[in-house]
C-alpha cells in the first residue's frame, strides 16, 4: 500500500498522533486526507477534507460516511484515556464506547468502500492492549478488546481484500500522557512509524522505539500462532458455504 495518490480517513485528527498522521500523509503525497473531528478543524491544505466525525454518534458517522465517495485508508485513531482503578464501571463503558465501539462503528459505516477499493484498515492501539497498564486498567481493557476485535475483522475481511493493520504504540508526547514523566516519543515520529507499517505491509505495526523492540519476536510468538490458527476456521466456514 502506497499512500501517494491515496483517500484516506483519520478520526481524531486535530490534535496529537492524529494531527501527525494527517500532515504526514500529505507529506506522502496523498491525494486526499478526510480529517474527522468533534469540532471545526481549521483548513490548512486544500487537501484536507474536515469531516464532523464524533466516533460515538451513529447519526455523525453516517452523516460522514455520506460525505465521502471514495476511501483507500481508514486509520482509526480516536481515543480516550482516563485514570481510574476499575471501581466505576462508568469509566469502563466510557472507554469501551470511543476506543472499542467507536473503533467498530466507523469501521462499518466505511466498508464499503474499502472494499470497493481494496483498501486497508488501520486501528491505532497500543502496548496496553497486549499487557494492562494498571494505573488505567480500563483503557487497557478497551485498547485489548480492540486488539481481539482488529483480529477477527483481519480474518473476516481477508476474503474481501480489505487489509486490516494493528498498531501497538508505546508513550506518545500528547495530551493523553501529559504529565506522565517517562520517555515518550514525538506524535511525528509515531506517525511516520505507523505510515511505513503500512506502506511496509506489516499487518501489527510497532511504530515508536518503545514498541520496536517487540517487532523482532512478535511473528513467531504464541499470540500470532493462535491467530493464524483460529484465522483457518474462518476460511472453512467460507468453502463450507
Ligand atoms: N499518546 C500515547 O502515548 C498513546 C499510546 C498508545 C496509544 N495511543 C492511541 O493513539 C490514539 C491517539 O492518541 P493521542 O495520544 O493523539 O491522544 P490525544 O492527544 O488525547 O488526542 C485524542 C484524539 O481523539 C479524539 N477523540 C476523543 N474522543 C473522541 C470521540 N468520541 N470522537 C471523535 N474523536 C474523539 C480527540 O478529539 P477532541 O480534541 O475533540 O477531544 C483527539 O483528537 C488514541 O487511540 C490513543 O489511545 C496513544
Amino acid at each position: 500500500m502506497n499512500i501517494a495518490n491515496k483517500t484516506i480517513l483519520i478520526t481524531g485528527a486535530n490534535r496529537g498522533i492524529g494531527r501527525a498522521l494527517v500532515n504526514e500523509a500529505l507529506l506522502r503525497g496523498a491525494k486526499k486526507v478526510y480529517a474527522g473531528t468533534r469540532n471545526a478543524l481549521p483548513n490548512v491544505d486544500p487537501r484536507v477534507t474536515p469531516l464532523t466525525l464524533d466516533v460515538t454518534s451513529v447519526s455523525e458517522i453516517q452523516r460522514a460516511a455520506d460525505e465521502v465517495d471514495t476511501l483507500d485508508v481508514l486509520i482509526n485513531n480516536a481515543g480516550v484515556a482516563m485514570y481510574d482503578d476499575l471501581s466505576n464501571s462508568d469509566v469502563i463503558e466510557q472507554h469501551l464506547a470511543v476506543n472499542l465501539l467507536g473503533m467498530l462503528k466507523v469501521t462499518r459505516a466505511f466498508l464499503p468502500l474499502l472494499r470497493r477499493s481494496k483498501g486497508a484498515i488501520v486501528n491505532n492501539l497500543s502496548l496496553a492492549a497486549l499487557a494492562p497498564l494498571p494505573i488505567i486498567p480500563a483503557y487497557s481493557i478497551s485498547k485489548a478488546a480492540a486488539f481481539n476485535m482488529t483480529q477477527s475483522l483481519r480474518a473476516l475481511l481477508a476474503g474481501q481484500g480489505v487489509a486490516v493493520h494493528a498498531v501497538f504504540l508505546g508513550p506518545i508526547d500528547t495530551d493523553m500522557t501529559r504529565g506522565l514523566e517517562i520517555p515518550k516519543a514525538s506524535p511525528e515520529s509515531a506517525a511516520l512509524g505507523i505510515l511505513d507499517g503500512l506502506e511496509k505491509g506489516e499487518e501489527d505495526i510497532f511504530p515508536d522505539h518503545a514498541s520496536q523492540p517487540m517487532a523482532e519476536a512478535w511473528p513467531t510468538g504464541v499470540v500470532k500462532a493462535l491467530e493464524h490458527q483460529f484465522r483457518a476456521f474462518v476460511a472453512e466456514n467460507a468453502v463450507n458455504q
